[in-house]
């Protein structure tokens, strides 16, 4: 099928908040800034952009034309069990909770109750659950230690269902450079030149996504 239409990305991006209580949360440090320069590079490219954003404001996130918000991974799901299907690619950024408050709190709990213990349960993997059409195509992503970046993050790929998967390493979290490879089924690259910012990494990625994302969908 030769479509010649705009393609559209469903980009997920920042952290997840997961209560303890009212007032309380469980997160992390994704900044969401990775997602907000894959999101500009793919606009750039003429694609239609969707944005979910966990709690976070990275700079030029408020001038992104569509974007909308989750707190909890729960939220997230939901998000893309309602929107998915009207995307072609889906870029899944975002850094989901492993962990969440078992039985969150009513109201506030309040320190004169003394020592609180908060058991955790795992929260259920989203990406490696949901379901995609044949002609959709997903990128995902792993936040790896820098010794077992390529062995850890082609395991997920597997498990992630996903069609590549951007491996970075841990420091990438709240910085200002990246240092990731991008890994496919039978290959694994990096921008030339080594770790840069995260504007040229995402001009990169989506350099070497959109050729195989558009053909899946059928848009020349
Ligand atoms: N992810 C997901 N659902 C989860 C956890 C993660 O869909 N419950 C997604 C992330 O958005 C990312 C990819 O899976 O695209 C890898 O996330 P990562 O945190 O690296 O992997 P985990 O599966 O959480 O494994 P671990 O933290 O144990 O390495």
């Amino acid at each position: 099928m030769n479509r010649s239409r705009p393609l559209r990305a469903l980009v997920t991006l920042g952290p997840t908040h997961e209560p303890v209580d009212e007032v309380r949360f469980i997160g992390n440090r994704s900044s969401g800034r990775m997602g907000v320069a894959i999101a500009g590079a793919l606009s750039a490219q003429g694609c239609r952009v969707r944005v979910l954003a966990g709690p976070c404001q990275p700079a030029g996130l408020d001038s992104l034309p569509d974007v909308l918000r989750f707190r909890t991974a729960e939220e997230l799901r939901h998000l893309l069990g309602l929107w998915w299907a009207d995307f072609d690619l889906l870029v899944m950024a975002a850094a989901v909770a492993d962990w969440r408050p078992r039985a969150p709190r009513a109201g506030k709990a309040r320190r004169e109750d003394g020592p609180i213990s908060i058991e955790l349960e795992p929260v259920p993997e989203i990406l490696g659950t949901l379901i995609s059409r044949p002609d959709q195509f997903v990128v995902g992503f792993a936040l790896e230690p820098a010794d077992a970046l390529v062995a850890s993050a082609r395991s997920k790929l597997t498990r992630k269902r996903a069609d590549c998967i951007v491996a970075n390493p841990l420091a990438t979290m709240d910085s200002d450079t990246v240092d990731g490879v991008l890994l496919w089924p039978d290959a694994c690259e990096s921008p030339p030149g080594g770790p840069c910012s995260k504007d040229r990494f995402a001009a990169w990625l989506v350099a070497r996504v959109l050729p195989a994302a558009a053909a899946r969908c059928g848009i020349r």
